[in-house]
């Protein structure tokens, strides 16, 4: 880091947390918290704090957390340096400039770096295009209808047939081996280094902010596999981020157009449907969803016209509409997809198809009715539960009422008979409804990694001590910041405890400035909102018991550790004499 950590501080202090997530995030003041929807992932009621006083941020569903740094990194794709220059910005302090020497450019963080090689791989992409070398690649483009400006537009570009050129390049732009490979752009093998990326037409894929993540190349023409794509780096990830969506955001129009590929999202805004965006053959995640959510109300699913078109489909439509999109889905046939579509017969006949797109709750239904025997009275009855069933994904009367008259209108099931079956599927699939509420929650709290007692209660004691300073003094008699064995808690209670014994009080979210990468920043934030399972902090005397039991654990964690690491046997004994101890001792506070 090449910004002295008083001034890294100083930038924070001068951000107060809740003004800018508030410019992100609709908060509600609930005691000594503000509350709001989570950004990071799709939830109904609001889980996601953000306390003044320790002027951090946590979701109790999903685990994501941190201070104002990590807040921007996550919501806008930024580094921890472009963090810190926004907020700098905000706050208006001016920034010394730096010209960063060898030394420091090896140390600033692994996803300004990796950054930097993209930008620079896309130019250098870009140029080849350009040049003699790439003169196939262009014809390539032109043949599939791209105009110079749409070229431009998207950075497109050209990775030529030679084996290790960008590898080349790389190297005399002076970036080490060890974040080349970090970058994805490059294979290390036994046979030795070369490109990944060899004589295709290159799409850089972009974030939000415009920033190269990574790249997808095609062949020119057939061959296997079509399109070879980055993997998956510290600043890509493929569930979090959609193709065009820096342009579709700033699109006038009111609803995003989400399809399957790089040549979809290019055609359509060429054709002037600028709010295009793809999800690039992989699966649609929530995450998808909720990013969306940030720039509309409304999706319209394009995908491709195939089977696998509309299973994508059928597999988007309840994530987007989890993620409370209204959703629509638009039929392309004859054609393919987008891309064919415009070309065949132009963007006017594609608006009238966007007028015509159906509601996709619609389309679920009658993809379901394919499945059924209508002119079997068995085979209609499963149908029509079924159609009972999924009418219950509505919770809100008004609104399932509504689609209940619409189904019964469109697949004449009379609406008494309707309304009957959804109350029996309602009694009957009560426990599939919480299972599938549950399975929402897991996804949600998949990061959380299954942790032991023993992390959990040197995580609670550090949050104790952050809300309640006062406990120091009853613990200090029994703890030293030395009794936080693992990492990262023994690295923050040394802050922790330090800043006590200094100030009478600790400063969670300046330690937090201690960690740039984004994963520390969230185990971190984790540490400063444990709670007892049950959630709500207990009655006194509780209270006290639970501070005993979870000290002596720390403690005998502790001791343990120390037992493994101790050679000498009179000091082995002296420690099981501790632990048997503390096993039986009653703590007084
Ligand atoms: N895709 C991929 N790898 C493949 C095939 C497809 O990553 N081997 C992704 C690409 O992002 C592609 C999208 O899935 O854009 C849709 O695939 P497909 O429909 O096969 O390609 P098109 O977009 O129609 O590509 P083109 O028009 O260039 O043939
Ligand atoms: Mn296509």
């Amino acid at each position: 880091m090449y910004y002295s950590d008083e001034l890294i501080e100083e930038i924070r202090m001068r951000n107060d947390i809740v003004d800018v997530i508030s410019s992100y995030v609709k908060l509600q003041k609930k005691g000594n918290s503000y509350f709001g929807l989570c950004p990071f992932h799709n939830e109904k009621s609001p889980s996601f704090s953000v306390t003044p006083a320790k002027q951090m941020y946590y979701c109790f569903g999903c685990g994501e957390g941190g201070n104002v740094y990590t807040f921007l990194m996550k919501y806008e794709n930024f580094t921890f340096v472009e963090a810190v220059k926004e907020l700098a910005r905000k706050a208006g302090i001016s920034l010394p400039e730096q010209e960063m020497t060898g030394e420091q450019k090896k140390a600033a963080d692994v996803r300004t770096r990796i950054m930097e090689i993209n930008k620079l791989t896309a130019k250098y992409f870009y140029h080849q295009l350009r040049s003699e070398k790439g003169r196939r690649a262009y014809e390539y483009l032109k043949g599939r209808n791209l105009e110079d400006a749409t070229i431009v537009k998207f950075g497109l570009g050209y990775s030529n047939q030679t084996s290790a050129d960008l590898y080349q390049y790389l190297k005399k732009q002076r970036f080490g081996d060890d974040i080349i490979k970090e970058s994805g752009l490059i294979t290390y093998s036994e046979k030795g280094t070369y490109d990944k990326f060899r004589n295709r037409v290159m799409f850089p894929i972009m974030d939000v902010n415009n920033r190269v993540i990574g790249f997808g190349g095609r062949v020119m023409g057939e061959g296997e596999p079509k399109y070879l794509n980055s993997p998956e780096t510290k600043v890509f990830d493929k569930s979090r981020n959609l193709y065009g969506l820096n342009n579709a955001r700033l699109s006038k129009r009111k609803y995003i157009l989400v399809c399957e590929g790089y040549m979809d999202v290019i055609a359509l805004q060429q054709a002037g449907f600028t709010n295009a965006a793809a999800s690039l053959g992989t699966a649609f995640t929530s995450q998808h969803a909720s990013l969306m959510k940030r720039y509309t109300d409304e999706v319209i699913c394009t995908f491709d016209s195939d089977g696998a078109g509309v299973k994508a489909a059928l597999r988007a439509i309840p994530i987007l509409r989890q993620a409370g999109l209204s959703v629509k889905v638009l039929n392309m046939k004859p054609y393919k997809d987008p891309d064919e579509f415009i070309k065949a017969v132009g963007c006017e006949a594609f608006e009238e198809r966007i007028q015509q797109a159906e509601n996709g709750f619609m389309f679920e239904i009658e993809k379901c009715k394919a499945e059924y025997d209508m002119n079997d009275p068995d085979s209609k009855t499963k149908f029509q539960q079924e159609v009972g069933r999924k009418l219950l994904v509505f919770e809100d009367e008004v609104q399932r009422n509504n689609y209940l008259d619409a189904v019964s209108r469109e697949f004449m099931i009379p609406s008494e008979q309707l309304q009957r079956l959804v109350a029996a599927a309602a009694i009957t699939e009560n426990g599939a409804i919480k299972r599938e509420r549950g399975e929402i929650k897991s996804i949600a709290g998949r990061r959380k990694p299954q942790e032991s007692g023993l992390q959990k209660s040197q995580k609670l004691l550090l949050t104790w001590l952050c809300e309640n300073p006062e406990l120091y003094k009853k613990i200090s008699k029994f703890i030293s910041k030395e009794d936080f064995i693992d990492e990262p808690y023994s690295a923050i209670a040394s802050d922790v405890f330090a800043q006590i014994e200094q100030f009478g009080e600790c400063n969670p979210a300046q330690i937090m400035n201690r960690f740039t990468q984004m994963e520390e920043q969230t185990e971190a934030a984790a540490i400063f909102h444990t709670r007892l399972q049950g959630g709500e902090e207990l009655e006194s005397r509780d209270f006290a018991k639970a501070l005993e039991d979870t000290v002596r654990n720390v403690k005998l964690h502790a001791l343990e550790e120390k037992e493994k690491q101790e050679k000498d046997l009179k000091k082995v004994q002296e420690i099981w004499k501790l632990k048997k101890e503390w096993k039986t001792k009653k703590l007084q506070f």
